[in-house]
């Protein structure tokens, strides 16, 4: 039976990835960002999972604004790094690992959630940063194997927050039931408050951003429970990605102990927040 060990929600602001391949984390505008990062890296790299499994979003740079699915998998044997407009990221390209896509997706279909499949897919900042901000150093490759989970933040309608919750719960399943001795890393990614263009461009909002890093491991129904246009109002319009973090939260079990997180503004426009859980505590019973 596959498990998951930990959680890690983060944002994914493009600059962030911009600001490790140029070697800038000391420069005094980033160090408390990326200070900020270190104990959630310090702990990560002593708990390196067989797979990691990463909800995100592609900002129509892997996938054709013509074609804008809700829910989707990748299946491939491996994910090149998407070129953005200024050339490919120094990193690594992703590993899959197509049996556990496989299994997750039908699964996942037999519970209601009619995934796309991505049977070819390059991955960007969305996907890229988070795994970055994971592992600043990877070398040749990635710590381990990674799944891409798709989520359309980025067009109206977005999923509901409580859909991605209950996709998160049917994810936790379909990991649990998949027969391999594995271990699992999950990662949330995108947030947090955030607005790029339009009348509110430039719009963060911290007193939300805190209540939802307070919340998200103790009472994630409370958050799941905000409607699209609450989310949008009080988060951005691009703020919405946190629905991202719920089926990370959904995966998990009803317990889980933080080991960091750490908030920084601004990132870019963007409020920057991570928050990791360790998913191996005792249950209630
Ligand atoms: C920024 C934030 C994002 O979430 C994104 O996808 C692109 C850019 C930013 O703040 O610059
Ligand atoms: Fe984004």
């Amino acid at each position: 039976m596959a498990e998951v060990i930990w959680g890690l929600a983060t944002s994914h602001v493009p600059s962030i990835g911009a600001a490790m391949d140029r070697g800038r984390t000391e420069d005094p505008n980033w160090k408390d960002l990326f200070d900020g990062y270190a104990p959630a890296q310090a702990w990560l790299a002593e708990h390196r999972p067989d797979v990691a499994i990463v909800v995100y979003n592609d900002h129509a740079n892997g996938i054709d604004l013509d074609i804008v699915p809700t829910f989707g998998i990748g299946t491939a044997e491996r994910y090149r790094v998407a070129d953005e407009g200024f050339g490919q990221r120094p990193v690594p390209d992703v590993v899959g690992d197509p049996d556990l896509s496989l299994h997750l997706l039908e699964s996942l279909v037999d519970e209601g959630f009619d995934l796309t499949v991505f049977q070819e897919l390059d991955v960007d900042h969305g996907l890229t940063v988070p795994l970055s901000v994971w592992t600043p150093d990877p070398g040749d490759a990635w710590p381990c194997p990674v799944v891409p989970l798709l989520v359309n933040v980025i067009q109206y309608p977005q999923p509901t927050a409580a859909r991605c919750y209950a996709l998160g719960q049917a994810l936790g399943r379909a990991i649990a039931s998949y027969p391999e001795d594995v271990t699992v890393g999950i990662l949330g990614t995108g947030g947090m408050s955030h607005q790029l263009a339009g009348a509110r461009a430039g719009f963060i909002n911290p007193e939300f951003d805190t209540m939802w890093l307070d919340t998200i491991g103790t009472d994630p129904v409370r958050l799941a429970a905000l409607s699209r246009e609450e989310l949008i109002r009080q988060a951005g319009s691009e703020g919405i990605e946190l629905i991202m973090w719920l089926i990370m939260r959904g995966a998990m079990n009803e317990q889980v102990a933080r080991v960091h997180s750490h908030y920084f503004l601004p990132a870019s426009n963007t409020a920057a927040g991570i928050a990791l859980f360790d998913n191996r505590v005792p249950q209630p019973a």
